[in-house]
This record gives structure tokens, sequence and C-alpha cells, in this order.
């Protein structure tokens, strides 16, 4: 471990402010999103954000190896975690490692996020052992759904006893942190008062040790309306709107001036 990801650690714990993470997928976002974040997430959000795919599930190996260099490359301060992709863990711990290890080796990043529980939990102390920074990510699980059925987790007997369950078995694992998605809010203050690691909410509760969210979400690029995103500006408007003046002036014969000339 470096000496960025020692002292990392040991801030993310002892924070005494709430933790931001927000995600990026490349440099210019990166760049940004470096100022003020703790921990830039490259989530396999990337394939339904940037790819139009109409799930996570689609997203490759490869895709998040390219998108997690240009986001490694470009930030100085956040600590950046990648997700691993729908296939690349699941089926034998041992193609976790060697995945996980691809990932980390090409990128450079700090760790890498699996989705589930206690159906990974094997897998996840396998890559702990193993010396890799693991983050975990419960409730409503992206990887799980096909397409357009988002749903808020935590409601039924069965999903509030899995949902102890499986944080109690990721904290064993030894994930460094929890991200935990559109799960019931009673639910999740209930377990996390009782959790010893860092938690990142993203439509789960304001307890939670720091918040996550999409940056194309909260800049209004795409048109994902969950409960929990906040839309701080309405980018896509903008943009419509600047490429329809650009437009007018080329027809116009406005653009381009003298000064735009050799
Ligand atoms: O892929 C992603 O962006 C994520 C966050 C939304 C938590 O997993």
């Amino acid at each position: 471990m470096n000496i960025k990801n020692k002292f990392f650690l040991n801030n993310l714990f002892n924070k005494k402010k709430p933790i931001v993470c927000l995600t990026a997928y490349c440099k210019n976002i990166a760049n940004l999103v470096d100022q003020f974040a703790d921990i830039i997430l490259v989530g396999d959000s990337v394939g339904p954000v940037l790819y139009g795919y109409k799930s996570t599930r689609e997203v490759s190996l490869d895709l998040m190896i390219n998108h997690g260099k240009a986001v490694v490359n470009n930030s100085k301060n956040a600590i950046v975690i990648i997700d691993m992709p729908y296939g690349s863990y699941e089926k034998s711990k041992y193609l976790a490692l060697k995945n996980a290890n691809l990932i980390l080796k090409k990128t450079g990043a700090f760790g890498v996020k699996l989705e589930g529980g206690m159906e990974i939990s094997e897998t996840i102390k396998y890559l702990v052992k193993k010396k890799i920074n693991v983050m975990g990510h419960l409730g409503m699980l992206p990887q799980k759904i096909k397409k357009n059925q988002f749903k808020v987790y935590g409601k039924s007997d069965v999903e509030k006893k899995r949902f102890k369950r499986d944080a109690i078995s990721l904290v064993d694992s030894g994930v460094f942190a929890i991200v935990i998605e559109a799960t019931k809010e009673k639910l999740v203050n209930e377990i996390i008062k009782d959790i010893n690691i860092p938690t990142l909410g993203i439509g789960a509760s304001s307890n939670c040790s720091g918040q996550i969210l999409v940056t194309e979400d909260i800049l209004g690029m795409t048109n994902f309306n969950a409960k929990f995103v906040k839309k701080y500006i309405d980018l896509n408007k903008k943009i419509k709107s600047s490429i329809r003046k650009f437009s007018i002036d080329v027809k116009s014969k406005k653009y381009p001036q003298k000064k735009h000339l050799y």
C-alpha cells in the first residue's frame, strides 16, 4: 500500500465530516470531481450512462480498465475505486482474483467494488487475504436487474433479514467500506449503527458515513430520475442550446469569422 492509500484509509475511518464520493469515467470529469471528492468510483454505470447500454450487465472488463486508467491518470487527491463488472467475479474466487489483479495492475486504482452479500463473502475474504482493497455494495444491486426493474430494497421481511445478514458478512469478509443503494431508510439506520466501517449511501440514509451519486445525474446529463438524484444543473439543456447556436452560426455563415482563421 502506498503512502497516499495508507493516509486515505486512516483518514476515512477517522473522518468527522461525511465522505464525498462521486463517479467519473473520463479525464475531464475526473479532474473536476478530484477537487472535491474523497473517493472517485469508476462505476459500471458507465455502460448505461455513456454507452446507452440497457443495463450494467453488458459492461466488459476491458471497458472498465480503459475508463479506470483515464480516471486514475487524471486524479491526484481522491482514491479511485473500480467496479468489477458482471461476470468477472461470481463464478470463483480464483477468477475474481485474476480479474481484480488485472484491473488494479492496469489502472493503478486503490481498490475494486463488488456487488452482493453473503453469496460472495468467501470470494471477498480471499481477495482481502491477497491484499486487494475491496468495497462492498448492498441493497438494490444494478447488476442483478436486467432492464428498467429499479426497485427499492428492504421492504419485505425476507429482504430485511437478508440485508442484516449480508451487511454482517461483508464486514466479516474484510471490505473497507460498503455502498448501500436504494434501501429503506429505517432498515439502513438499524444496521449501520452496529457497523464499524464506513458506509456510503445512495438513496439510503443521511446517517451513512458518506454519500455517493453518479456525476452525470447531478449535472443533468442523464434522464435517470430516481428519488435520490439531486440535479444541480440541467447541462443537457445548456449543451443543447450551445449546439443549436453553433448550427445556426454555421448555416448563417456567422461562423467562422476572421478571428477564427489563420
Ligand atoms: O456503478 C455505479 O455508478 C455505482 C454507484 C451508483 C454506486 O455502483
